[in-house]
């Protein structure tokens, strides 16, 4: 952390408290309030964690009134454009990206690792036959760690690697599972002879009976997705993750975690969510009642994959996935799906509303996603499962870190309490 020797004065009934003030590589800076409640007997109020940062990090930076997301420095744009998903799970997990040996053996060890353990399949079978894959995925990514022992040991660094190899290896493989099972066909087991997001297509799509050939295109589409959502530093599932990691839980116990807080229609439920609502919809000349809807006070309603709690100007992430979704709607030809017909007039009409003007509300990139993974074929509830698989570098990555930081602490809210004072337990007969 950059110490500074700027401090903030803090008043309370007339005694003042000197707080450090903390100034980053990036961003806003940090006024530290760790001795407070020490020093002063008070805590800070903020629900939501909406002004408060809970740690040190060097992954990712967002600034949300630019539209800015970086990882490790670099820009989502490029990384999207010139990169793809592995070397920048790489760049995510080690800070560097990597040489071309580096890589190479990087990809090898992530191949080599996307079996899952045979008996797993047992478990699997366990769930209702229509169980939601998400329902699935926490289930089973938390059933690790009783086939997995070799690698739950947090304070072993090797087993930490170990862990982080086959989380990022086998969840495609997990999620393509909890997908089959839920349509009631047989289990594709990966190839190695394929990329990460050409096998993932394949152990979706293919069946015994026929296989299943991968358009470079989708494939390129695949590993966009997966890019894109590869880490979105302290967000709700990260956050989570951090949160049950901080109490010494092992890897695949804090990975289902952020797999469980992922799957809210807020966070990574919102492009199924998204794409439920352009059902609901269901036709163009609907969308003035809907927008009328969204904002209505007294209606709980929203527009479902608009607006975003740090991006306030426009979602770096949607402008690369709106290119994207152009390109596979393009080679799919599904260009006069209604669905996606609705989306293009919903934006338009959105992005010119002074509601949404006025309260910074603009596509985010799970409204584009969930056009792109419509069109290639994919259920709506395959949508949050292919974020959860997307995410699993990023939440692994600040794991990591986490573990490695001195300053680690249990992670231990505190509250503003509003209820009862101290009152006398009332016998059963006189209440
Ligand atoms: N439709 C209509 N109004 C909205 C929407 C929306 N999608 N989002 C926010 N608003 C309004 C709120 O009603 C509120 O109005 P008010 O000031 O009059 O009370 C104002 O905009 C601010 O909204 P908050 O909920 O305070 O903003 P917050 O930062 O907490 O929420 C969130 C961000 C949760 C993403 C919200 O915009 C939302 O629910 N969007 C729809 C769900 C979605 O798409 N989530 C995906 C997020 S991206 C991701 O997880 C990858």
């Amino acid at each position: 952390m950059a110490h500074s020797t700027r401090t903030a004065s803090l008043t309370i009934d007339g005694k003042t408290y000197e707080l450090p003030i903390h100034s980053p590589t990036a961003g806003p800076d940090v006024i530290d309030i760790t001795k407070l409640y020490a020093q002063a007997g008070v805590f800070t109020h903020d629900p939501g964690f909406t002004s408060t940062s809970a740690c040190d990090s060097q992954i990712t930076f967002i600034d949300g009134d630019k539209g800015e997301l970086m990882h490790r420095g670099y820009p989502i744009d490029q990384l999207a454009e010139k990169s793809h998903y592995l070397e920048v799970c790489y760049l995510l997990l080690y800070g560097e990206l990597p040489s071309a040996a580096e890589l190479e053996k990087f990809e090898t060890t992530i191949t080599r690792h996307t079996m899952i353990h045979e008996q797993m399949h047992n478990f699997f079978r366990g769930f209702r036959r229509d169980a939601h894959p998400m329902a699935t995925m926490v289930g089973v990514v938390g059933a690790m760690s009783a086939f997995y022992h070799d690698s739950t040991d947090t304070n072993d660094a090797h087993q930490r690697e170990i862990a982080s190899h086959r989380l990022i290896a086998k969840m495609p493989t997990i999620a393509a599972m909890a997908y089959k099972y839920s349509i009631g066909q047989p289990f594709v087991y990966p190839r190695n002879d394929l990329d990460y997001a050409s096998n993932f297509l394949r152990m979706c799509f293919a069946v015994p009976a026929e296989d299943y050939v991968v358009d470079p295109i989708l494939a390129r589409a695949m590993d966009r997705i997966f890019t894109l959502h590869a880490d979105h530093e302290q967000n709700a599932s990260t956050s989570t993750v951090r949160l049950a990691s901080s109490s010494g839980a092992n890897p695949f116990a804090c990975i289902a975690a952020g797999i469980a807080c992922l799957w809210g229609p807020a966070h990574g439920g919102a492009n199924q969510a998204c794409l439920e609502m352009l059902k609901e919809i269901g036709s163009v000349d609907r969308i003035p009642e809907f927008i009328a809807r969204a904002k209505d006070k007294n209606d709980p309603f929203r527009l479902m994959g608009f607006g975003h709690r740090v991006y306030k100007n426009f979602d770096p992430r949607a402008t690369v996935m709106k290119k994207s979704a152009d390109e596979v709607l393009d080679l799919l030809g599904v260009e006069n799906n209604p669905l996606l017909q609705i989306a293009k007039e919903l934006e338009r009409i959105a992005v010119q509303d002074d509601y949404f003007i006025e309260k910074k509300l603009f596509p985010n990139v799970d409204f584009y996603s969930g056009i792109i993974l419509e069109a290639m074929g994919f259920p709506t509830a395959m949508f949050t499962p292919i974020f959860a698989v997307s995410r699993t570098v990023g939440w692994i990555s600040q794991w990591k870190e986490q573990l490695a930081d001195p300053a680690m602490k249990i992670g231990r809210p505190r509250q503003l309490y509003m209820g009862e004072t101290l009152r006398d337990y009332v016998e059963i007969e006189n209440r």
